[in-house]
């Protein structure tokens, strides 16, 4: 089992479409996939169908009592954990469980989940605290979707201060551009900047009016009624993904 973390500190910049399409795309390949709703938002709850179970909450997540609370999506082999409202207080609650702050508590929950699932990922809310350091430390790959744009790019830079905090190997992180607007003089000149550098995939996400009405239909882009290239997007991001941080 390989956990992805779809992770950035700002809001807004395709965390959830990007954890909704990368999911379905290792769907598409016959792997058995969880996508865990960590934001207490619920989008991508909501974009795959799925109403958390009233008696579901952050104390049983966080005492692993929370398999009861996995659903089947419309589509076999993706299951989605929901998010629930009182998630929003996930740190406190990681805070006070304990004396010292925990950033394994995530990694450790996620253990019993070692056989079921090839690909489990995680789609998180935006913040910087001690949730994002149990998800860096839960993660064997952490994605971070950075729109071409000043602050996207210092976002990243923060999240790179945040992974020497909690000596984490750099190199489980990787970064894309996304919501790319190519004909906007200031994505073209960040990207042309910044794509040599490693840490960032080759392959982008371009914004997309089919991406941006997955709201409508509540289905990733390639489930639904789509003629754009969307789908091949996603599914080039994911090989990549996998060939730079999950083969082997
Ligand atoms: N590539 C894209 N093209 C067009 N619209 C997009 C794209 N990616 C995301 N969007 C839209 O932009 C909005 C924000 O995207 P999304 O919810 O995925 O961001 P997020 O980072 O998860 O936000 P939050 O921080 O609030 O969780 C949504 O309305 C989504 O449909
Ligand atoms: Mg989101």
């Amino acid at each position: 089992m390989k956990t992805i973390a779809v992770y950035s500190s700002k809001g807004g910049v395709g965390k959830t479409a990007t954890a909704v399409n990368l999911s379905y795309a290792a769907l598409e390949q016959n792997k058995r996939i969880l996508l865990c709703d960590m934001d207490s938002q619920g989008a991508a709850s909501y974009y795959y169908r799925i109403k958390p179970k009233k008696k579901f909450n952050r104390t049983k997540l966080l005492k692993g009592d929370f398999l009861q609370f996995i659903r089947e999506t419309d589509y076999p082999g993706l299951d989605l954990l929901p998010a629930h409202f009182s998630f929003r207080n996930l740190d406190l609650a990681l805070t006070s469980e304990i004396d010292q702050p925990d950033r394994t508590a995530l990694r450790k929950l996620l253990y019993v989940l070692e056989d079921e699932y090839d690909y489990v990922f995680l789609d998180c809310p935006p913040n910087l605290t001690l949730l994002s350091e149990n998800i860096i430390v839960a993660a064997d790959c952490v994605v971070t979707p950075v729109v071409p744009t000043t602050l996207s790019v210092l976002a990243l830079e923060q999240l790179l201060k945040l992974f020497r905090k909690v000596a984490c190997d750099k190199k489980k992180l990787l970064a894309f551009f996304s919501m790319v607007e190519k004909r906007k003089s200031m994505h073209a000149g960040v990207m042309k900047k910044y794509l040599k550098y490693p840490i960032f995939l080759r392959q982008s996400v371009p914004f997309m009016a089919d991406i941006e009405k997955m709201g409508l239909y509540r289905k990733p882009v390639a489930a639904g009624p789509t003629r754009s290239v969307a789908p091949q997007v996603y599914r080039a991001l994911w090989q990549e993904i996998m060939e730079r941080r999950l083969k082997g």
